[in-house]
């Protein structure tokens, strides 16, 4: 199996346990990060509907658990005639443990439609990397 496969079927997979009641909107999402490791998460909503979580953060959360940092790609699969593209609050999750160049594949239940960069979905981000060059005290003179 290859790669978007192995995510494909790993993302269709925690599609089928998403906790959706309020909007009925499944969401699956399996990454594969730089050394090779698969995460995957589903979406929790909440009676208490902003507090419910996005498919995409607990795939990240799944991956920091097990002890893993960077992230190479990601699939993210939902249903119906619009592209499932991250919400902008993920996008900026995804943005701390991935760089411009990981790739985000959007599925539909036949399989990927569509294959983004996070620089293209997340331009001039802000980073991990501006808060080390940013922070105070980091100066020798200082
Ligand atoms: N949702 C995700 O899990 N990921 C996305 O990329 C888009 C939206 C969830 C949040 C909410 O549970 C439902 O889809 C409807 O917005």
């Amino acid at each position: 199996m290859d790669s978007i496969e192995t995510l494909f079927s790993a993302a269709v997979k925690a599609r089928m346990n998403a906790y959706a009641p309020y909007s009925g909107f499944a969401v699956g999402a399996a990454l594969r990060t730089e050394s090779g490791a698969i995460f995957s998460g589903a979406n929790v909503e909440n009676a208490a509907y902003p507090v419910g979580t996005c498919a995409e953060s607990a795939a990240i959360a799944a991956m920091v658990l097990g002890g893993h940092r960077r992230i190479a790609e990601i699939l993210i699969i939902g249903e119906g005639k619009a592209l499932v593209t991250p919400c902008g609050a993920c996008r900026q999750r995804l943005r701390e443990f991935a760089s411009d160049d990981a790739k985000i594949h959007v599925a539909g239940t036949i399989g990927v439609r569509a294959t983004f960069t996070l620089g293209a979905l997340l331009p001039a981000a802000f980073g991990p990397s501006i808060m080390k060059a940013g922070r105070t005290g980091d100066e020798s003179s200082s």
